[in-house]
């Protein structure tokens, strides 16, 4: 059984990192999470209908799949006379079995949440200490996923504490022997990102998001852990320096998306989809799918940019910041195409000379070449661009463009940047990077014509 038994039969290297390797999440999981729009005012036609509204308006289509149950699910005032938790009658009066037939039945999977600790962070029963009994519960409900918080850590707090506590969880489903996508929720505590890998399918990074694009908030730090109604610019800046720590199999969990959320304008909310999509977050919607408009659907199902989260490309890497302007970058595999994200957190729009010098850092073969540049969400083409390039980025906004040469590229030189499916940073002056090996490649190259990736 692919998920049965722990250990060595759960571990893999990838890119020189021992990472969980369940056969989830190769590719950042998408979905949809009731917490943002309901908190604790949930019930089983909360998850139905968004259920239903996820498949009905297409974006099932588009890879959205886990339906995730958050906190106050559950009887509050304790587990029952076996010690399992009971999922309240109040809210769930058919069950959690026959909830998750229901979302199955439509073709999507159902996720379901605790915390590593004595109590969820709303007071509610959780699981630490019980990790195989309630492990064992949620897998004969047909449970698919798992989101596992970090309040009422019981005082193991520590780096070592933390480990200790996400561990035995993972063991607990891991002896399922169904497949639970495993989502660490501990908000970056004791630098989650360097010992997540081999635990989760996805841990948290940064505090509870909120649908605000930059504005400070006492709640959350703008450096470090934790913390609540962190905004948008403030989780991104928290990730610039951990992207690469992601990979096939366990991502940096920049919490759910709040695109839908009418307090972002859309120029806020394609930066926000954009950046969680190249960095590969997971997609977690968290807006009210049953009352979407048009717009929140188009940037959703926008498949350029759901490719950069997808597709083959690489993890995001920040090659600059400078003042608002922040220039990010992903490479296809083959290290022919890149992805040149510009973002605008400034209060006015901007347009700007990007010169190759900067896009292709320490490149002069790349620094040279002419390219074909398309922008992703306006799908324009500039062609034969050499040199340097002009761009307006709106205020709160981004530009996208996809970078594809023209001619004939030597690869014979450094990028500096990584590799998509790896942990590792590329290369040497004399190696480019491809599919997580370092190949040393000294001939021209033609660059081939890349195929759109499927998902
Ligand atoms: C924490 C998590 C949130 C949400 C709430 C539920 O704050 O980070 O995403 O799950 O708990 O209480």
């Amino acid at each position: 059984m692919l998920f049965k038994g722990v250990g060595l039969g759960v571990l893999s290297f990838v890119g020189g990192v021992t990472a969980l390797n369940n056969g989830l999440a190769r590719k950042p999981q998408m979905g949809w999470n009731t917490w943002n729009t309901f908190g604790c005012n949930i019930n089983q036609q909360t998850i139905l209908t968004a259920a239903q509204a996820i498949k009905n308006s297409g974006l099932i289509d588009y890879g959205y799949e886990y339906v995730v149950i958050d906190d106050c699910w559950s009887v509050k005032s304790g587990r029952d006379g076996q010690g399992n938790l009971v999922a309240d009658p109040s809210k769930f009066p058919n069950g959690i079995k026959w909830l998750a037939d229901q979302v199955h039945a439509l073709g999507l999977k159902i996720g379901i949440y605790s915390s590593a600790g004595t109590l969820t962070c709303a007071s509610y029963p959780a699981s630490l200490g019980r990790e195989q009994q309630d492990a064992k519960l949620w897998a004969s409900w047909g449970i698919d996923y798992l989101k596992y918080d970090n309040c009422n850590d019981a005082g193991q707090s520590s780096q070592q504490g933390n480990i200790n506590r996400y561990t035995a969880m993972r063991d607990a489903l891991s002896s399922t022997g169904r497949p639970i996508l495993y989502s660490l929720c501990n908000w970056g505590v004791a630098q989650v990102w360097n010992w997540g890998a081999p635990i989760g399918n996805s841990w948290r990074m940064s505090g509870d998001i909120t649908a605000n694009f930059d504005a400070a908030n006492n709640g959350c730090p703008a450096t470090g852990s934790g913390g609540y109604a962190c905004s948008i610019m403030n989780i991104l800046n928290k990730a610039a320096d951990i992207t690469t720590k992601g990979g096939p199999g366990g991502w940096n969990d920049l919490d759910m998306l709040v695109v839908g959320f009418s307090n972002l304008t859309p120029d806020e909310q394609k930066l926000h989809f954009t950046m969680w999509a190249a960095i590969k977050s997971p997609l977690i919607m968290g807006h009210d799918v049953t009352k979407q408009n048009s717009a929140t659907l188009a940037i959703l199902t926008n498949r350029n940019i759901l490719d950069l989260s997808q597709g083959t490309w690489s993890v995001a890497t920040r090659t600059y910041v400078r003042s608002n302007i922040q220039l990010w970058q992903q490479n296809s595999p083959d290290n022919i195409d890149r992805i040149v994200i510009v973002l605008n957190s400034g209060g006015g729009d901007q347009t700007l000379t990007v010169p190759f010098s900067d896009i292709f850092v320490n490149d002069s073969t790349r620094q040279a070449g002419t390219y074909t540049v398309t922008e992703l969400w306006t799908n324009s083409v500039s062609n034969s661009v050499k040199g340097q390039i002009t761009i307006t980025v709106k205020k709160h906004g981004v530009w996208v463009g996809k970078f594809h040469p023209s001619g004939a590229i030597s690869t014979s030189v450094s990028t500096g940047t990584s590799s998509a499916g790896t942990r590792t940073t590329a290369a040497t002056t004399t190696t480019a990077a491809s599919g997580g090996s370092q190949v040393k490649v000294s001939s021209t190259q033609t660059s081939p014509t890349r195929l759109q990736i499927i998902y």
